[in-house]
């Protein structure tokens, strides 16, 4: 299985901070944003990664992740459990206008082919390391998402244009089945309070599945298109995230409050 890292985007929900700097290059804690969801591909034991990324200031993420491979950089490489020898292959993909999550994943087509891909978003941090590894040791085709259920106080936000949404894709679940996603759906239209994460596990029918995709109302592939499309063929299955998750890169708040839960996390292991 490939991972594949999702970095692009402007980072303006977080400037001034990333007037000079990529978002994912921002400290969550004690390690650049990129890096716990990097943690969560290393410890499934995936060694192929490419990553995606754009903005201004892309070749940051190049400069970190080269650093992995540097003899120097112990302590990285303990808390991403790699062994001296273990090589990661990083391969990136430039994705030169902000055109969606779904159209940053097609930019990882060539290199990854017939292989099923662990995709994750590089602002995303998960309490639970191993998030991913038995999903991935067991994946038999389909998609997989992750959901977290969060409280009512933390699902909210005010749009430039007033209105009130979720800040996440929210899933409508029956049973054992996701059935729908609504991406930031009003107040009106919540299906639960299980938010998607930005993990998710695909076979490389995705690849075929985005180049069907419209841009939705903001302009942008929507990764939430895919899911739904994979929901209806019914080949989608989900799993409830244990522990906490942040989106860091959703807002000042957001990515403060990753560096706490990840500053909690790291003193009590
Ligand atoms: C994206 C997805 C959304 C998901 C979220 C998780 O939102 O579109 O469905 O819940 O990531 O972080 P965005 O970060 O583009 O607002």
């Amino acid at each position: 299985m490939y991972g594949v890292l999702l970095a692009g985007g402007t980072g303006s929900r977080l400037w001034p901070l990333t007037e000079h700097a990529n978002k994912h290059s921002l400290p969550v804690y004690d390690r650049p944003m990129i890096f716990h969801p990097l943690g969560n591909l290393m410890h499934a034991g995936i060694r192929d990664v490419v990553v995606v990324t754009g903005g201004e200031h892309y070749e940051q993420i190049k400069k970190l992740l080269d650093t992995l491979d540097h003899a120097k950089d112990k302590n990285t490489r303990h808390f991403l459990k790699l062994a001296p020898h273990d090589h990661v292959n990083f391969r990136f993909r430039l994705q030169d206008k902000p055109a969606g999550i779904a159209d940053a994943l097609s930019l990882a087509q060539w290199l990854v082919r017939d292989q099923p891909i662990a995709v994750m978003l590089a602002d995303n941090v998960f309490e639970d390391d191993h998030l991913l590894t038995d999903v991935a040791k067991n994946f038999k085709g389909g998609a997989h998402i992750f959901l977290k259920e969060l409280p009512e106080d933390q699902l909210w936000e005010t749009g430039k244009d007033g209105v009130v949404r979720a800040k996440y894709g929210m899933a409508r679940v029956e049973g054992d089945k996701v059935v729908e996603i609504i991406e930031k759906p009003t107040q009106d239209r919540l299906p639960s309070r299980y938010a998607v994460t930005g993990a998710y596990i695909y076979d490389a029918s995705v690849f075929s599945v985005v180049h069907t995709l419209k841009p939705s109302q903001r302009g942008e592939l929507e990764i939430t298109d895919v899911n739904n499309e994979y929901i209806r063929q019914g080949r989608m299955t989900f799993s409830v995230v244990k522990g906490w998750w942040g989106d860091a890169g959703e807002s000042r708040e957001g990515l403060f409050a990753a560096g706490e839960l990840a500053r909690r996390k790291c003193r009590q292991s």
